[in-house]
């Protein structure tokens, strides 16, 4: 086979659709096969349901190449490699829920000619046992590692490509697809590749929890955790990513994947105690600006409090897991009357919302409110005129900055109360 050989891809979400425009791109036939009728028929139409940066530019510019069905028949014939790319959401148990795969293996049955090449996340051993199972087809497991916002440029820019196989010559053709990329290839066993996508995440998620409780200790001890991560991240053994100290993390994948891994670990017997405390971190981290407002405020009764920011970071309408939906929640039930704005989510959110007025505009949130609690760091929030309008309209000039995003010196100079992380 050579480098272009057509594939195809099950699953047309967000990880398929960018693994299905950035193969296009690279010049192989794509075929695509979701099970959603009208999400098919509207990618046939070009367009594209999702929101990330460049993606349909890129589905546009090589439709030639893209060929969408809703029928795994046909697939087979004009693909061999085959990327599995539906998701695996939590299960109430925290594991993940395999049902999607499964349901994938059993339509592929005993197609020798085919390899399932793996990209959903799955827990270590699920390739194992795929191949237990199923007689015949191939099975490589290439994990994923892209950022929401910038999956595209991921894609096409890792930092490296994991490929994990364990016998037969479909390891190197998957191999041979990446190789344009130009980036280190990674190629291990099944097992060892599955475990390199879940312990990546969970160490970044690791990262993020030690910096926040830096932060808290920091508040304590008249350190500021921005200049600590600065000096800590230089060191090129540690590094200057994921040390930001905030509200937490949150998002489609570092919650499930953590929680996975040790769920994973605990079902074979092993107490993963470092994780335990890096998600309880990350639950208690959530609610801190809730005492940040208490400590200025008093009671939360009857105060209106205005939350920027829903989406779980920047540049996604992604409400999974966000940090805005715990803090909305938790300050109802202190009986305080809520206001939320984000630039592009809160359509989505508005039914996890409930009870909390949706603004149109930041400025309508923050009109007479007691409090503003900065949640998601939308470059917009910055410039806000904090020392103008924004300082008439509030009823108390009280910020808690859950991001670290504000300006502090200006902040004060302006006369407000101002709450940071860690600063
Ligand atoms: C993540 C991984 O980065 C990616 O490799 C994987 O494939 C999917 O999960 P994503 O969910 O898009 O990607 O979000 P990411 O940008 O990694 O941020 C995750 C969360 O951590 C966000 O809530 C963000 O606000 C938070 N975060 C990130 C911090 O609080 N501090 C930081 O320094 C970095």
């Amino acid at each position: 086979m050579n480098a272009r050989e057509p594939i195809g891809v099950i699953g047309a979400g967000w990880v398929g659709l960018v693994t299905a425009a950035c193969f296009s791109e690279l010049g192989h036939e794509v075929y695509v096969r979701d099970i959603i009728p009208e999400k098919i028929e509207s990618l046939a139409r070009g367009e594209v349901p999702i929101f990330e940066p460049g993606l349909s530019e890129m589905l546009e510019r090589n439709s030639e190449r893209l060929h969408y069905t809703t029928d795994m028949g046909d697939l087979l014939p004009n693909a061999q490699l085959l990327f599995c790319c539906v998701d695996t959401p939590p299960s109430y148990s925290g594991d993940a829920d395999l049902s999607r795969v499964n349901r994938v293996v059993q339509e592929l049955g005993d197609s020798a000619d085919h390899a399932l090449i793996m990209k959903s996340t799955v827990p270590v051993g699920t390739g194992r046992s795929i191949r237990r199972n199923a007689n015949g087809i191939g099975y490589v497991s290439n994990p994923e590692f892209l950022k929401e916002g910038s999956a595209v440029h991921d894609f096409m820019n890792p930092d490296r490509v994991v490929v994990g196989f364990d016998e037969g010559d479909y390891g190197d053709r998957v191999v041979a697809l990446y190789e344009p990329l130009d980036a280190p290839i990674i190629r291990t066993d099944v097992a060892s590749a599955e475990m390199i996508k879940l312990a990546s995440n969970a160490f970044l998620a690791t990262k993020i929890s030690f910096i926040n409780e830096i932060a808290n200790v920091s508040e304590e001890l008249g350190a500021n955790v921005d200049e600590v991560s600065r000096g800590m991240g230089l060191d090129a053994r540690i590094g200057p990513q994921f040390l930001r100290a905030g509200l937490g993390w949150g998002g489609s994948c570092f919650p499930k994947d953590v929680t996975a891994l040790k769920q994973l670990a605990g079902n074979s017997g092993y107490h993963f105690q470092l994780l335990t405390a890096v998600i309880e971190v990350n639950e208690l981290q959530k609610r801190r600006a809730i005492g940040k407002l208490q400590k200025h405020l008093g009671t939360l009764v009857g105060k209106e409090i205005a939350l920027l920011g829903v989406a779980f970071k920047p540049n996604t309408d992604d409400i999974r897991e966000a940090t805005a939906l715990v803090l909305a929640g938790r300050l109802q039930s202190e009986g305080a009357n809520v206001r939320a704005y984000d630039p592009v989510a809160t359509g989505r959110a508005a039914d996890l919302l409930r009870g909390t007025h949706i603004a149109e505009s930041a400025m309508e949130a923050i009109d007479g409110a007691d409090a503003v609690v900065l949640v998601t760091e939308w470059p917009e929030f910055r410039e806000l005129d904090w020392a103008g309008e924004v300082k008439q309209k509030l009823a108390r000039p009280l910020v808690v900055d859950g991001r670290n995003f504000l300006d502090r010196e200006l902040m004060m100079r302006a006369g407000y109360t101002y709450e940071g992380v860690g600063r």
